[in-house]
């Protein structure tokens, strides 16, 4: 097929979710939508067998495909690891040698889950927001960095600095998502107290005018954009902000509507020559060693992630619409895996039983 897909299911509760995965996939094929996937080792499970948490072969593998799939990396058994074997090193050398420079995480209510969120029922009912955060530049990769000496004091240095180039093509990312959805986009910095946050308005408003001039942009300070996710998180479409900011916002965006296990995340990076982006999708949650080989991790996170290639890298967006149709279904039909649980209890079903109510 002209549809490739690298599938890596990495540790803990990661093959599990993915092996649920497989059935969705498999399910299409049997209606004419198929993918040509290849499986391979990432993390711990690439380290047990090769001694490095990404072979050279993975990560040319992953070049060359339509989209990567990765489950979860990580566990205990690899904690005593040196830091440039440890099984996140894998997730992060990906991550930098495809240049996935826009981090989409999506804060999307399912109906049947609305009461399950911290905030009232109508605050959060029907919410479907994105956030487009930047995740190759700034605060966290800026150079001086360390920790240095002066005086009789150490100071703790980092250093934020964005270019308009790396501005420009995370904004565009945001732009393109936003024509697909509300055709809105807030853009947020700290232009009152930071010059990146200058620049990044600047860039942010030139890229809309030359560009999308059709899509509404507005632009907030970043806190106050914190205190109105959860004030009224439905005044959003696609949010844009930097690496820091988006760190901080999609987490608590992603809490708005409840389980770790309902979280699905996506990573793109710039066109290949067929004109697909370079792109990660994976869910957000880890390798969950407390649960894993015990049949309770919610595989829907990671369903939801293949969702989001559906749409984004395959341009299958009805297939994706009918996939979280099904998800919002078997949820609408109670059933639950142990982790949407409510106080008040009742039977939780497992990974596999959530994987084929979602198929059937
Ligand atoms: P975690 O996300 O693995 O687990 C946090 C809590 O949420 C646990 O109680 C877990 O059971 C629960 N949980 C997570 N996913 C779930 C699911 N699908 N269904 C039901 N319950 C779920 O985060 P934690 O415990 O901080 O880290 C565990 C390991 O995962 C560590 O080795 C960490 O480094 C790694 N990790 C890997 C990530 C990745 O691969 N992208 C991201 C975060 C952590
Ligand atoms: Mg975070």
């Amino acid at each position: 097929t002209d549809r490739s897909l690298l599938i890596l299911p990495g540790d803990g509760i990661g093959p599990e979710v993915m092996a649920e995965v497989r059935k969705v996939i498999d399910w299409f094929g049997t209606r004419g939508i198929s993918f040509t996937v290849t499986e391979d080792l990432v993390g711990g499970a690439a380290y047990d067998a090769h001694g490095t948490p990404l072979t050279d072969a993975t990560m040319a593998k992953a070049q060359e495909v339509d989209a990567v799939l990765l489950g979860a990396v990580g566990g205990p058994k690899y904690d005593v690891l040196d830091f440039s074997v440890k099984p996140e090193r894998g997730l992060l050398r990906l991550r930098k040698e495809m240049d996935l420079y826009a981090n989409l995480r999506p804060a999307q209510c399912f109906d049947a889950l609305a009461d399950f969120s911290s905030l009232k029922k109508d605050v959060v009912a029907g919410l479907d927001i994105m956030i487009v955060r930047e995740l190759t530049s700034g605060v966290y990769f800026g150079e001086p960095r360390g920790i240095i000496k002066e005086g009789n004091e150490r100071v703790g240095i980092n250093t934020q600095r964005y270019t308009e180039s790396e501005i420009a093509r995370v904004a565009r990312s945001a732009f393109e998502l936003a024509r697909r959805r509300g055709n809105k986009v807030c853009s947020m910095e700290k232009a009152n107290v930071m010059e990146s946050g200058v620049l990044w308005r600047q860039v942010v408003q030139e890229v809309r005018d030359a560009e999308y001039p059709d899509v509404e942009l507005s632009h907030m300070y970043a806190d106050a954009g914190a205190m109105q996710l959860t004030r009224w998180p439905k005044q959003f479409d696609v949010i844009v902000t930097d690496n820091l900011f988006g760190d901080l916002l999609s987490d608590l965006a992603a809490m708005l509507t409840g389980s770790l296990g309902m979280l699905p995340s996506a990573s793109l990076g710039a066109p290949m020559e067929n004109g697909r982006p370079k792109a990660l999708y994976e869910p957000v949650h880890g390798s969950a060693p407390d649960i894993a080989g015990q049949g309770k991790a919610n595989p829907i996170a990671c369903i939801l992630s293949f969702a989001m290639a559906l749409r984004y890298s395959f341009d299958l967006g009805s297939e994706a619409e009918r996939l979280e149709h099904a998800v919002n279904a078997v949820l609408a039909d109670g059933l639950r895996t142990a982790d949407l649980m409510g106080p008040e209890g009742g039977t939780p079903i497992s990974t596999a039983q959530m994987g084929d109510a979602i198929v059937a």
